[in-house]
């Protein structure tokens, strides 16, 4: 059995409030977790210095690429706070700092993320990545944070590159002897994500079936992820299972899902 801790969302807004995820994660290895994933909105309004000071308190506890993983959201790349307003999208589009705060979280969280080289499935880009947890478990890492552009009126939407889901695919078919392959990824590849306040939450470019129908095809057993800020678990007619999972309304912040040597899957908060 290979136990994952789903940690989705926290949107940490100071440096203040790692302690408390730190503990969260001390707890759950001392549980018996074998691995922590990060699904992206780690932090509120892209603020790196919290990333950073979260990344180096991971790495003194002794954790690497072997046992955490992590994937951006959109909040940690567009310095933008809820509520949105016009004006903030509107200025957030002038500074045009949302490709330098996406670079500088991809450069602080790759020692985090990959520990040989060849775990960087389009290098150097630090997303995707490819890791062999288990015997029976591969992971691979997505970005769907809007990619290129980072428009900030786009900005929650989900965008996955043909190009990462080719990676994904060749990949999982490098691994097909692990009876779970698992994508962790912030966006959800669900139809039914309602939008927030107006702004749309699913993947825009492709659409989610289509995103969905990659996964299939690449042979994903189960996604991982956040960003809608429901708890729930489905089963997709594609073949798969999504669990969806928000930290900041749960306690304590993770949900444990558990992989068994047959493909069997249990998830419990
Ligand atoms: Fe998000």
């Amino acid at each position: 059995m290979y136990r994952l801790a789903l940690f989705g969302d926290l949107h940490l807004e100071k440096v203040s409030e790692i302690p408390g995820v730190v503990e969260a994660v001390e707890q759950v290895f001392g549980d018996g977790a074998d691995h922590v994933a990060f699904a992206g909105d780690i932090v509120d309004a892209a603020q790196t210095e919290v990333v950073a000071s979260l990344v180096n308190r991971l790495r003194r506890l002794g954790l690497g690429p072997t046992k955490v993983s992590l994937v951006p959201g959109n909040h940690d790349t567009f310095a933008l706070s809820e509520p949105l307003t016009a004006e903030k999208l509107w200025r957030a589009a002038v500074a045009r700092d949302s490709q330098r705060n996406y670079e500088q979280f991809c450069q602080l969280v790759a020692p985090l993320v990959a520990e040989a080289p060849g775990e960087l499935l389009l290098p150097p880009a630090t997303f995707p990545f490819g890791k062999r947890l288990s015997r029976h478990v591969a992971l691979v890492g997505l970005d769907t944070v809007r990619g290129g552009t980072r428009l900030p009126t786009e900005w929650a939407t989900g965008q996955l590159d043909e190009e990462a889901a080719d990676a994904m695919k060749e990949y999982f078919d490098q691994h097909a002897d692990a009876v779970h392959g698992v994508v962790l990824m912030h966006h959800s590849p669900l139809d039914d994500v309602p939008p927030v306040e107006g702004i749309e939450l699913r993947f825009a470019d492709p659409s989610p079936d289509i995103v969905r129908n990659w996964l299939a095809w690449a042979g994903v057993t189960l996604v991982l992820c956040g960003h809608s800020h429901e708890q729930r678990v489905v089963r997709c007619e594609e073949g798969f299972a999504v669990v969806e999972h928000e930290s900041m309304s749960d306690d304590p912040p993770y949900r444990i899902v558990e992989l068994g040597p047959r493909g069997g899957v249990n998830t419990r908060r």
